[in-house]
């Protein structure tokens, strides 16, 4: 859904060009992204990135603005000109403007010459989501994480999403216990290794980093030119955490073989050839600031990051489909077998996985 004039009254607040006019502008599916175009007094055109925040999703949005400002303001000191978001100030000079609907609204410099493609189609493209995300771990391997808000609250807290799951067991909304045994049983025999890394994060052993926590391919905008990662966009959920968050979820989701409600589960596996394509990527840019604790947790954070999200589709299923939007029945279900059966055969596969981190840390370092 867009709305065209209360974007076009948005777009007014930000900048004092002439504003033009405002068209919906990607594909996103949390905010809602315009293109909103200007005039200079000396007749140059130029457009900027327009958003109607979502609300819903993020209700602190003084806290995430500040993130997003915390973290913009800080690569800008370090990296090129294209090669971070820059947020436009509004009007009054804040980092957002509330319109009289109680709509939140900002703006950002856009990045031109620069795509942000939706799927991963080759190797290449993983290749680059490593590369991309372990930069921007880099760049911000200095910035003070711990003073970052929590956009979302114990967002990768795998404890606190097993009490979740004990909870929907305990609830049986929807009667599916029963029907569900085996996959309880799978979750609740992992249950103690789920604490490793938040353990790790409290206990010192790992640092707290900023964490990216939404690194899908068309997060980061590949230069046109050069077929390179330009900038990570979309900082929403930049939190502080565990550089395995960001390691584990691209696993989780980049290197099976097969889509995440996939029905047949003989086609799903944990890709090891797909999992060096990306940690490759990955440790070329990160390897030389992680600490040997970091590196060691990588593997960790694969299988936890899955075992996570499989919990959370199970707990899902278990309270009668409320979070995760459905197109059949059983969709919640048919999720949480894919992700168990990865995190199975991350199991299988842990040595490999952990000689290959081990490899190209080597290469990079
Ligand atoms: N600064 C920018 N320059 C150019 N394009 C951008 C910029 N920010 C966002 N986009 C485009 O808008 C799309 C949606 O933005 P994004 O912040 O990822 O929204 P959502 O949170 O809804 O995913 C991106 O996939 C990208 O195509
Ligand atoms: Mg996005």
């Amino acid at each position: 859904m867009s709305d065209i004039s209360a974007a076009a009254r948005a777009a007014l607040q930000f900048g004092s060009d002439e504003f033009l006019y405002a068209e919906p502008y990607g594909e996103g599916h949390i905010n809602e992204t315009y293109a909103a175009y200007y005039r200079k007094a000396d007749g140059t055109e130029y457009r900027n990135i327009l958003q109607k925040i979502n609300n819903y999703v993020f209700p602190d949005v003084d806290g995430l603005m500040e993130n997003i400002k915390g973290v913009t303001d800080y690569l800008r000191g370090i990296v090129g000109e294209r090669e971070t978001m820059t947020v436009i100030p509004a009007a009054d000079g804040k980092a957002y403007y509330l319109d009289p609907d109680g709509n939140y609204w900002r703006s950002y410099v856009f990045i031109e010459n620069a795509t942000a493609y939706q799927k991963i189609e080759k190797d290449e493209d993983f290749f680059t989501c490593g590369v991309s995300f372990g930069r921007f771990q880099q760049q911000l391997a200095d910035y003070p994480a711990h003073l970052l808000h929590e956009t979302i609250v114990n967002f990768h807290n795998t404890p606190s999403r097993y009490e979740a799951l004990h909870a929907a067991i305990a609830a049986d909304k929807a009667g599916r216990a029963a029907e569900v045994q085996e996959q309880i049983a799978f979750a609740l025999a992992r249950e103690e290794s789920a604490g490793v890394l938040v353990q790790g994060m409290a206990n010192g052993t790992l640092p707290c980093r900023v964490t990216h926590n939404d690194t899908k391919l068309n997060n980061i905008l590949i230069d046109d030119a050069t077929g390179k990662g330009q900038c990570v966009i979309d900082l929403d959920t930049v939190m502080p955490g565990a550089v395995a968050f960001d390691f584990g979820d691209c696993i989780r989701f980049g290197a099976s073989t097969a889509a995440e409600d996939e029905t047949d589960l003989s086609k799903v596996e944990m890709s090891l050839h797909l999992f060096r394509v990306f940690a490759d990527g990955y440790l070329s840019t990160a390897a030389p600031f992680l600490t040997e604790a970091e590196l060691d947790s990588l593997v960790d954070g694969a299988r936890l990051m899955t075992l996570e999200c499989g919990v959370r589709f199970l707990t899902d299923y278990l309270s009668g489909d409320v979070y995760f939007r459905i197109h059949r029945p059983r969709h919640n279900l048919d999720r949480c077998l894919t992700q168990f059966k990865l995190v199975a055969d991350m199991e299988a596969k842990e040595a490999e996985m952990r000689a290959i981190v081990k490899e190209l840390a080597a290469k990079y370092r």
